[in-house]
């Protein structure tokens, strides 16, 4: 059994990352984010395509450094060929095909929201591996959906949100308060010490296992109008309140969900994955789920949670197990389908 060692490169978005892996095993996961992007409130596509071009040589460098692998000994190079930023895409698919190129080694296209749930296939994950059928709701700031996983290539969306992304939601709620993107971290870091029943938002009413989250960013803009027209402190005084409020809610949509598609489906495994399993308030509930109802629940560690390269890297492995190879002619892909 020899070892397969894959350099996987994630620069669908605004961070540039590179990783090492032997076999299954995360042996370097190195990201560079893009600050740039504060300042405008979000993702500008063009700066992020930029940004990528100027740290991809230095981030792969240091991956393979920290590895301590010499880029003689790779087996293949993973890259993330979309969802995403066509722009961003195209950096790091380009990167990938010249060093496969150079190396002569293979090259393995990766679907970046497959590499979300498959990242519970790292080696040391905190709750262990699932095991097929599971259920995966993948929460990241560009989707929001609940997935069947029938086998590692083998996946069927339930349900989608039908418009923002519940990464979106919270970043529109903290742009609202005048939080700094990306807002999501900081809505879940005040909301750890408010009161969460201190101000109820209304949830959507969304057919089956779908999700909708626009008209919650509505009703805490007018919200926030009609108090701050009152008091121009509104938001000062009760910033942790508020983000407790809004935290709660969303948390309460996702979960509602969730166990609707538990009871569709008789399965009671679960897998998070995506930027916003990294919320402090879904992995509560989750574990809260797991006692009550008997859930087997597996949240990604921390680091493997927002986008990283360790976990293109290990689909690349399990891709490499099953001959699942591309060709140099591929090409970026900014929407692409489960
Ligand atoms: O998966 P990801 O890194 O990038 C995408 O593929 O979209 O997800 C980024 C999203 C952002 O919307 C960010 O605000 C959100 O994940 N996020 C969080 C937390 N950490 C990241 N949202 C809520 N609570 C957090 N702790
Ligand atoms: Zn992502």
């Amino acid at each position: 059994n020899e070892t397969i060692y894959i350099l996987a490169i994630e620069s669908s978005c605004d961070d540039t990352s590179a990783a090492v892996l032997s076999n299954k095993k995360v042996l370097s996961n190195i990201t560079a984010t893009q600050k740039i992007h504060e300042e405008y409130g979000g993702v500008v596509p063009e700066l992020a395509s930029r940004a990528h071009q100027q740290n991809i040589v230095p981030v792969v460098h240091q991956a393979l450094n920290k590895a301590n692998i010499d880029k003689k000994q790779l087996s293949a190079i993973a890259f993330t060929r979309g969802p995403g930023l066509m722009g961003s895409l195209l950096v790091g698919t380009s990167f990938a095909k010249s060093l496969s190129l150079g190396l002569n080694i293979p090259l393995i296209e990766v679907n970046h929201m497959q590499a979300h749930i498959l990242a519970h296939f790292i080696e040391g994950q905190q709750d262990g591996t699932p095991e097929f059928p599971f259920l995966a709701m993948t929460i990241s700031g560009g989707h929001t959906q609940i997935v069947l996983i029938k086998d590692f290539f083998d996946m069927e969306i339930l349900g989608e949100t039908l418009d923002d992304a519940v990464g979106e939601a919270f970043d529109k709620s903290a742009k609202i308060l005048g939080l700094p993107y990306p807002g999501g971290p900081l809505v879940d870091k005040y909301a750890q010490e408010g009161n969460p029943k201190a101000f109820p938002f209304p949830k959507p009413k969304v057919d089956g296992l779908n999700f909708s989250f626009s008209g919650l960013k509505t009703s805490i803009l007018y919200f926030i109008q009609r108090e701050t027209a009152k008091h121009p402190d509104f938001i000062q005084e009760n910033l942790k309140d508020i983000c407790a409020s809004i935290q709660k809610t969303i948390i309460h949509i996702l979960m509602d969900k969730l166990k609707k598609a538990v009871e569709e489906t008789g399965i009671t495994q679960i897998a998070i994955g995506g930027g916003v399993s990294a919320n402090s308030g879904i992995r509560k509930a989750l574990k809260m789920a797991e006692k009550n109802r008997g859930w087997k629940t597996f949240i990604p560690r921390f680091e493997y949670c927002t986008d990283n390269a360790a976990m293109i890297g290990v689909v690349g492995y399990l891709k490499y197990q099953q001959d699942k190879f591309s060709e140099q002619d591929i090409s970026a892909k900014a929407r692409y389908v489960l």
